[in-house]
C-alpha cells in the first residue's frame, strides 16, 4: 500500500552484525539520504565521521561497552555543529532536531540496502570527544553502526511493540 511504510517497517534496531564489509556504494547512498535532510534554516549542521579503520574503532567502542557493537565493520559517528545551528528567538537550538532528522534519513535507506543499524546515544560523549579531539562546539551525539545483520528474524519485531495510534493521536 505503501512502499515508503514498507521500508520503515523494515528497519529495526540490530544488535547482532556480521562482519562482512560494507560497500564503499552503499556507504555513499547512505550519506546522500542524509545530505538532502531538512534542517533549520537549511543549516545543515552535522559532520559524520565514517569510522572503518581498526584502531579507531575499537576506540570508539570502547565509549560504549557492548560486545554486540565490536563486529560492526563501520560506525558513523554522528555529531552536531551547535554554533552552526539555527536558535530560535527564545534559546532554543534545533541542532539536535536536525542531527535526528538527517540519522533517521540514513537508519531508513540503511534499511533499504538490507543493512542494519542501531541508534546509540548511551554512549560516553566526552571520551568520544577526546577520542576525535572535537572543539568545544561539535557535539557527538549518536553512534550509528553500519552492518550486514545477522538477526533478520527480528524484521518485523517492532509491528507488535508500538503503542495503538488511538493512545498519542487526538484528532479534533
Ligand atoms: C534517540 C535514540 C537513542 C537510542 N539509544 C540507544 C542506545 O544507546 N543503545 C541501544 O541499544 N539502543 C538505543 N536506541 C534504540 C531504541 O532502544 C529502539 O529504537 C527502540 O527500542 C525501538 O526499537 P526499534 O528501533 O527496533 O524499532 C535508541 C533509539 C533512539 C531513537
Amino acid at each position: 500500500m505503501s512502499a515508503f511504510l514498507d521500508i520503515a517497517k523494515m528497519r529495526y534496531s540490530s544488535r547482532s552484525y556480521k562482519q562482512t564489509p560494507v560497500e564503499q556504494e552503499k556507504l555513499h547512498i547512505i550519506l546522500e539520504a542524509a545530505r538532502i535532510a531538512p534542517s533549520a534554516a537549511n543549516r545543515q549542521p552535522y559532520i559524520f565521521y565514517v569510522v572503518r579503520e581498526e584502531k579507531l574503532r575499537e576506540q570508539i567502542c570502547s565509549t560504549y561497552h557492548r560486545e554486540w557493537l565490536k563486529n560492526a565493520p563501520v560506525i558513523i559517528v554522528c555529531c552536531v555543529n551547535k554554533t552552526e545551528a539555527w536558535t530560535r528567538n527564545d534559546g532554543k537550538n534545533h541542532g539536535d532536531i536536525d542531527l535526528a532528522i538527517a540519522v533517521d534519513h540514513m537508519t531508513l535507506q540503511a534499511a533499504e540496502l538490507g543493512l542494519a543499524t542501531c541508534w546509540i546515544c548511551n554512549f560516553d560523549t566526552n571520551k568520544c570527544r577526546n577520542i576525535l579531539e572535537l572543539p568545544e562546539n561539535i557535539e557527538p551525539v549518536v553512534l550509528l553502526p553500519i552492518a550486514y545483520p545477522a538477526d533478520t528474524e527480528k524484521i518485523n519485531i517492532h509491528l507488535n511493540n508500538r503503542k495503538n495510534l488511538e493512545s498519542f493521536v487526538y484528532w479534533k
